[in-house]
């Protein structure tokens, strides 16, 4: 923390008009946990007592607030004091690429985030997760911090991750890598942008689904892709349909497609690999939750089917275990394996090699086996609930697309049209539901009113609670009024 001192006075008061500047500015802001004493001492070289004394004074001031046996937090007497400056205004773009985030980014109004103030939502992308996997994630990971080495890790991810990752490909996607194809990423967001860099330059065209996943769509054309939105049916992406002038890159999610659910059929994978050899593109393969399907087994990935190495193959463990934890894997095509570990390298110098070596020992060791397969059977419970309830319960005014695995359905309001859906969101939010709109993920909006809802984090019981004001909500909404 800098904490200038003005010289005047007593060592402590000099602090403690610092500390109080600080507090004043914004600095440090309210709520934040002032450093431990000896810590501060130590970084400003001052005796311990002096500090005591400026967080004594800071204390009786009310700029300070103890709680039993966590610390000392800042506070804000009185009103709330504006800092000394108003923020800068932002500057215009300062480059393209700064253009391009403004005009495809908006941070504050991200698609799926938590409704304010609903009681329930159908929020996409919370994990499950569960105290049984946080005990074990806790123990794995403070193993890992006793024996992990402190040095920078290597960028392409520590060789005991990837010897685990190979390991669960082939058992789990039918992907038969070897560890030095493997390069650790911090999930698939980042492996987009990797391969983004290392395959297209600006003005590229990129082939993606419609609908799509919105973040890798953003992503691209922040990177300066152009964007060819090629249709999906029951089957995945309508390869029939593919630009008849090639694409640099073709982005398909076939285990899964995102959002619908299609799983995309066998002579489709084969015609898409085809043109992509035909053509010289690449294609980026996002298997981010193919592991849960409960009609089967799960489906083996398209890189399964890859003889000729064109596949860039990315899976994440946001979805199998919890998005905070920011690992994921490319499955790299030998052609662009040293330039993807390049990019890797310029972007991070590598992922953090704790969370990596706690990972590896969680694959290795069975826990990860056990919490897939208890997570699969309790996924399988709450969509069962959504689906059951949602049929029984607004059957006759909804069709559902039911794609047998993930965490999300994708629910169509029967006769509805898109400002229909949007004004029923939002009369569904009045009465304390959380719904989402399919909206974000088209280019084109679609003919009717959609909703994506997102069931991994809900309880059953809490699944029915919400599916019952979901139909509640149905009968009330007064459709008239809306165009
Ligand atoms: C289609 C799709 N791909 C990938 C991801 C995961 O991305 P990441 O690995 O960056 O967390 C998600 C998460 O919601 C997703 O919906």
């Amino acid at each position: 923390m800098y904490l200038p001192l003005d010289g005047r006075g007593p060592l402590h008061g000099q602090l403690v008009r610092s500390l109080k500047d600080a507090v004043m500015t914004g600095r440090l802001p309210s709520g934040l946990r002032f450093p431990p004493t000896r810590l501060l001492a130590q970084q400003l070289g001052v005796s311990r007592n002096t500090v005591l004394a400026a967080y004594e004074q800071l204390r009786a001031e009310g700029f300070m607030q103890a709680r039993v046996g966590s610390g000392s937090y800042v506070a804000m007497p009185g009103a709330p004091v504006q800092p000394r400056s108003e923020p800068p205004q932002r500057v215009a773009p300062q480059s393209a690429y700064a253009r391009r985030l403004r005009r495809y980014h908006d941070h504050a109004h991200m698609p799926g985030r938590r409704v304010p103030g609903a009681l329930h939502s159908f929020q996409y992308g919370v994990p499950f997760t569960n105290p049984l996997l946080t005990s074990a994630w806790a123990r794995a990971l403070s193993h890992a911090a006793v024996y992990t080495q402190p040095h920078y890790p290597t960028a392409q991810g520590l060789p005991a991750l990837r010897v685990a990752v190979c390991e669960y490909l082939s058992l789990r996607r039918g992907v038969h890598a070897r560890p030095e194809d493997i390069v650790i990423v911090t999930g698939t967001q980042q492996a987009v942008s990797l391969t983004a860099r290392v395959v297209l330059d600006e003005g590229d065209e990129v082939v993606i689904e419609e609908p799509q996943y919105f973040a890798v769509r953003e992503a691209l054309q922040i990177h300066g892709a152009r964007l060819l939105p090629v249709p999906v049916d029951g089957e995945g992406l309508c390869t029939d349909l593919l630009p008849e002038r090639p694409p640099r890159l073709i982005c398909v999610t076939p285990s899964h497609q995102f959002p619908t659910g299609a799983l995309m059929s066998l002579a489709r994978r084969r015609a898409l690999l085809d043109y992509a050899c035909r053509h010289d593109c690449w294609i980026f393969e996002d298997d981010y939750d193919g592991e849960f399907r409960y009609d089967a087994q799960p489906h083996a990935a398209l890189c399964g089917l890859d003889d000729s190495r064109r596949v860039i193959y990315t899976g994440t463990f946001s979805k199998v275990l919890f998005p905070s934890l920011r690992l994921g894997y490319i499955v790299a095509p030998p052609g662009l394996r040293d330039d993807l570990i390049s990019a890797k390298w310029v972007d991070d110098f590598g992922s953090p090699a704790i969370e990596q070596a706690a990972l590896a020992h969680f694959l290795a060791d069975g826990g990860f086996e056990r919490h897939l397969r208890r997570t699969a059977k309790t996924l399988k419970q709450r969509r069962d609930a959504l689906l059951g309830s949602l049929r029984r319960l607004a059957g006759d005014a909804v069709d559902i697309d039911d794609s047998h695995a993930g965490m999300h359905l994708v629910v169509w309001l029967r006769d509805r049209n898109v400002a229909q859906g949007e004004a029923f969101i939002a009369f569904a939010q009045s009465r304390g539901l959380g719904l989402y709109s399919i909206l974000p993920y088209y280019f084109e909006p679609p003919a009717r009113a959609g909703l994506l809802l997102g069931f991994g984090a809900m309880s059953v019981a809490e699944i029915e609670e919400a599916a019952r004001v979901f139909a509640v909500c149905l009968g009330e909404m007064d459709w008239g009024s809306v165009g």
